[in-house]
């Protein structure tokens, strides 16, 4: 009698969903200040391949057959291109931000008068200024029906509970603790309704353990990886768009039935950006 190993499971069959999403093309994108670590002023950028590199990235979703919607440059605003940073928006509503750093500060209405626009023109429902400090999708990231949200670099503990009443949605705070990781959407990556990715050592050993209670299942990522930005990546289900340099990671997303499509996005990545920062979903 012949007894067969049992063959692994196979991984379940990842399926898109067609998203529509928010960018600021880097017209007056710079390193003039130094507000995170991986921003050093004396460390030229080239302004023509940062736009280059950020269309390849528009052309990708476009290509994925995604929506993508664009918010005018503001001179003088040189992280603008960072739209992820610009709000939240769930069921068509959006809370606008409040940055943390005065360099940043006018960002929040330039966003805001856009959400505003979106509401008369019908796109979204609601738009609501923020009265806590709150930098968007850089800490708050929708799985499912849960938002978690990072605080320790940036956003106030006070915009946990402003999430929480306005989307009647539950809001799991984290603790970031590494510098290099000052937003949640630089350590965690949501892949679907239910499986996210994230780099241990960017959290408080409390936020560990929340993360390996609600996520069991979730994909670890190696320092490696996560040290190019690798988490901040932009998930339809199936399609995980992230820097080509975390390989590591691209691999295991592929074990996992997910089809990783790496873009090079190294002069947004001299002012701590990647992907995900680029790119905020305008949910329905
Ligand atoms: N230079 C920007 C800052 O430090 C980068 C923002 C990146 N955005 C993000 N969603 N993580 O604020």
């Amino acid at each position: 009698m012949t007894v067969f190993a049992p063959l692994p499971a196979p991984s379940p069959e990842r399926v898109a969903t067609g998203r529509r999403y928010l960018m600021c093309r880097p017209e007056h994108f710079t390193v003039s200040y130094a507000i995170n670590p991986w921003m050093n002023t004396a460390v030229p950028v080239d302004l023509g391949l940062a736009l280059h590199q950020w269309e390849s990235l528009r052309r990708t979703y476009l290509e994925l057959g995604h929506e993508v919607e664009l918010i005018d440059p503001e001179p003088g605003l040189p992280d603008m291109v960072f739209a992820a940073n610009g709000g939240l928006v769930v069921g068509g509503r959006a809370l606008g931000a409040r940055f943390t750093h005065p360099e940043r500060h006018a960002e929040g209405p330039a966003y805001q008068r856009w959400f505003e626009r979106a509401v008369r023109s019908g796109l979204l429902r609601q738009a609501t200024v923020p009265l806590a400090t709150n930098e968007g999708e850089g800490d708050f990231l929708v799985v499912g029906e849960t938002i978690l949200a990072g605080h320790g670099f940036r956003t106030d503990l006070a915009a946990h509970t402003e999430v929480q009443e306005l989307f009647g949605l539950p809001v799991i705070g984290l603790a970031l603790v590494d510098p290099r990781f000052y937003h949640l959407d630089t350590a965690l990556a949501v892949l679907d309704d239910t499986t996210v990715a994230y780099y241990p050592g960017a959290f408080s050993e409390g936020s560990r353990q929340v993360l390996q209670r609600l996520f069991p299942d979730a994909v670890l990522a190696s320092e490696e990886d996560a040290a190019v930005l690798g988490l901040n990546a932009v998930s339809d289900g199936r399609h995980v768009v992230l820097s080509e340099r975390a390989t590591g990671l691209a691999d295991e997303l592929r074990l996992r039935g997910f089809e990783p499509v790496g873009v090079d996005l190294s002069e947004l990545l001299k002012a701590g950006g990647s992907v995900k920062c680029c790119t905020l979903e305008l949910r329905s």
